[in-house]
């Protein structure tokens, strides 16, 4: 049975959650296997709405495991306050896994994010703040600590030591901050793996053994692939180790690259972003305004889930698109947020980039280009129906259908799932993607 990718296409919060949710219906195992609490994925369905840091979007089928991987970086605090909330809400979490080799999210993480991004002034990347960066380059060098140190003090005391002892000399003496106390954080993460300890597990078996069961496995990415630290907007990206694209799937949970069957990359219907860095369609007018402001009575616009940020809006990037569709070897398209367009009497998908008076169809390396590019855009007529109750392909709007030809089109890749709204129910699926 296939193991399944779903990973961001864009600029990140293309609606993977939702997507996943929807998917996680045939699925076994759900398993997150990169970034951490710097991701939000928004899932609605008949518990409720719920906004997900840490914990896979499978979590609401009571009889599926639920993996947080190796890729993973835990900040245990949150990732109980999470747990917590959950069960509050009557979510059964008995089924959650989290790996022993998932890196830890340390306080001095979060200092280091933040006395960074001041430091870059008007460079500032535009983190969440939420210390990922910095955990992921403890990772690198080989500094950082792991959920499994949690459970042995003879582990987590030396490694505390020497990791913080690091981290003080860097927040005082590079950026004059005040070094961070060792006995209280020590207290805090003793007391966080007791609390954790019963989720704490090795799952590379989990996920490999259910493979081999002959079910289904569903790989949740995190963040999107033009964020991805050697593929994304560099430096304008984030740090996970392994990437958020497709090619950190298998390491972010342990298995190998022929075990994975299909990947299915979520695009929103347009494009936004987060946080600074190029993007070459973005809007400035009226359009980005009411694309952004769409369902705001409801806390549903295009702000940011983990951060609450207002997201830069923009019209759908056929280039950036099409090489993301690439670098992830895309089976599938799931294309999100159509209904945000059911209002637009005129809809643009960028189709190239004019860069000094030339045409260009591939996605630039350097920053300082993507900053100079004039998008070129194909106009499309919009349907000025509204597309929320539709559940059939052939029930779309001609215009939505001309619509979603094109980007089969332009991204060459096959749309089989499109969603016309945030509940569960609010899909059209075209082709099964299991
Ligand atoms: P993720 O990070 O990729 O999981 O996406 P986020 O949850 O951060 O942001 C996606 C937002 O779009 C959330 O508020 C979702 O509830 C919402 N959403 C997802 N799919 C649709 C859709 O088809 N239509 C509408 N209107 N909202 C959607
Ligand atoms: P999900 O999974 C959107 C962005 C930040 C910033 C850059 C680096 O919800 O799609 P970081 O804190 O990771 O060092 O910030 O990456 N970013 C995201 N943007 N969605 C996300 O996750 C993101 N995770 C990180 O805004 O520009
Ligand atoms: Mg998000």
């Amino acid at each position: 049975m296939p193991i399944v990718v779903v990973v961001g296409g864009q600029w990140g919060d293309e609606g993977k959650g939702r997507i996943v949710d929807l998917l996680a219906r045939k699925a076994k195992v759900v398993a997150r296997y990169s970034a951490g609490n710097n991701a939000g994925h928004t899932i609605v369905n008949e518990r409720g709405e719920f906004k997900l840091n840490l914990v896979p979007a499978g979590i609401f089928y009571p009889e599926k495991t639920c993996v947080i991987g190796n890729g993973v970086a835990v900040d245990p605090g949150v990732l109980l306050g999470e747990i917590e909330g959950l069960q509050a809400k009557g979510i059964d979490t008995s089924k959650l896994v989290l790996s022993d080799r998932a890196q830890l999210v340390m306080p001095w993480h979060i200092a280091l994010d933040k006395l960074d991004e001041a430091s870059r002034g008007a460079t500032a990347i535009g983190t969440t703040g939420k210390g990922i960066g910095p955990c992921f380059v403890d990772k690198v060098a080989r500094r950082g600590i792991r959920v499994a140190d949690l459970l042995r003090p003879e582990d987590l005391i030396p490694r505390m030591k020497n990791s913080l002892d690091y981290a003080n000399r860097v927040i005082t003496g590079v950026y004059g901050g005040e070094p961070i106390d060792f006995d209280s954080c020590y207290q805090a993460y003793h007391d966080y793996g007791l609390r954790l300890s019963p989720y704490i597990a090795d799952v590379q078996g989990v996920v490999f053994d259910a493979h081999r069961r002959g079910e289904y496995v569903l790989l949740e990415g995190a963040q999107g692939s033009l964020l991805d630290l050697d593929h994304g907007t560099y430096p304008f990206v984030t740090s996970s180790v392994p990437s958020s694209s497709s090619g950190g799937a298998a390491i972010g949970v342990g298995i190998g690259p022929t075990d994975i069957q299909r990947v299915v990359g979520v695009f929103k219907s347009y494009c936004t972003r987060v946080g600074n860095g190029p993007f070459p369609t973005e809007l400035f007018d009226d359009v980005a305004a009411t694309l952004r402001d769409h369902g705001k009575e409801f806390g549903r616009g295009e702000y940011g889930t983990t951060t609450g940020r207002p997201r830069r809006i923009g019209w759908l990037d056929a280039v950036a698109a099409r090489y993301s569709v690439r670098f992830n070897g895309l089976s599938a398209l799931a294309l999100t947020r159509l209904d945000v367009l059911d209002n637009m009497p005129t809809i643009k998908i960028c189709t190239g980039y004019e860069l000094d008076g030339k045409i260009i169809s591939s996605f630039p390396s350097r920053e300082s280009t993507l900053e100079r590019i004039k998008p070129i855009y194909e106009e499309l007529p919009g349907w000025m129906t509204p597309t929320t109750e539709v559940r059939t392909f052939d029930d779309l709007p001609p215009q939505a259908r001309a619509f979603i030809k094109r980007v089969e089109e332009l991204l060459e890749c096959p749309v089989d799932l499109i969603s016309v709204g945030p509940s569960r129910e609010q899909a059209v699926i075209v082709n099964p993607i299991f």
